[in-house]
């Protein structure tokens, strides 16, 4: 929904008041000091400092929350889920066959994955003019930003479809990884006693013509924090079963798995 300039006014006037007495009764109710508030000052500072703001709305759930009064639950188009802090701007075009990474050194410790489906409107049009744009973390020392082995934008990158509608791409199984705790939020999280983890997972951004652009993720089964990812992103629809293939097929000696996502996307308007 877009909103005009004083449309944006109007419910600023609104909302921010509220905002503030919900801060105010919660402060009232529990006497806080003028110490104690001057250290949530210097924290807000922090995040800021350390441009965390969005890192800090995701493990208060605060993101989910938003994802899920923005987008609803419709099941004719593929659920949407948080985008998090970690895509990078204009990652790089991929031609078929797609492979999103470069092999680095301890990624031969992981698993190769095949990911595939077919992008179509929420009646079941293929869309032909589909761009998918992915990213995720290696099998090792997560994403490329945070690994010096990996070159820039590895597990990274946009690529089309078939003429079908269709995509597939190589990438290899992620695994669960920690969201950054040598912040401002690390020791937000240390001092409430919330873990860091996630659960191994795939990001999506889809974009087609006369559509809505979907941010998604897809999860598997089976991971230790499917019940308890940090963020409380997971969402049931979008946990995908991985298929194990023996190796000697699609020119690999080691056994590689497959993974199906379909993906709906709402018409606009
Ligand atoms: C991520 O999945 O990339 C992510 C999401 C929220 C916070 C940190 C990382
Ligand atoms: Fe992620």
């Amino acid at each position: 929904m877009s909103t005009t300039t004083t449309e944006k006014g109007e419910r600023l006037a609104r909302i921010v008041p509220e905002a503030l007495s919900a801060v105010h009764e919660v402060l009232e109710r529990h006497r806080v000091t003028e110490e104690e508030w001057h250290a949530v000052l210097a924290f807000l500072t922090d995040v800021g400092r350390a441009d965390e703001f969005i890192l800090l709305s995701d493990v208060t759930r605060t993101s989910v929350l938003i994802d899920a009064m923005s987008h609803g639950a419709d099941e004719s188009a593929t659920a949407s889920d948080v985008e998090g802090p970690l895509y990078v701007e204009d990652p790089p075009w991929r031609e078929p066959p797609v492979k999103i990474y470069e092999e680095y050194e301890g990624s031969d410790a992981g698993e190769v994955l095949f990911v595939r489906g077919e992008v179509t409107s929420a009646d079941g049009t293929p869309l032909t003019d589909a761009v998918i744009d992915i990213w995720q973390t290696g099998p090792t020392g997560g994403y490329d930003i945070w690994d010096e082995r990996q070159p820039e934008f590895n597990f990274r990158g946009r690529f089309g479809v078939s003429e079908s509608g269709g995509y597939e791409f190589q990438t290899m199984v992620p695994k669960p990884y920690t969201v950054p705790t040598d912040g401002p939020v690390g020791s937000y999280l240390a001092a409430v006693g919330q873990h860091p983890w996630r659960p191994a997972h795939i990001h999506f951004k889809v974009t087609a013509g006369g559509h809505e652009p979907l941010v998604t993720q897809v999860f598997f089964p089976d991971d230790p924090y499917l019940d308890n990812d940090t963020i409380g992103a997971v969402k049931a629809a979008l946990v995908r079963p991985l298929e194990r293939h023996d190796g000697g097929a699609r020119g690999l000696d080691a056994p590689f798995s497959t993974c199906d996502f379909d993906i709906r996307l709402r018409p606009t308007g």
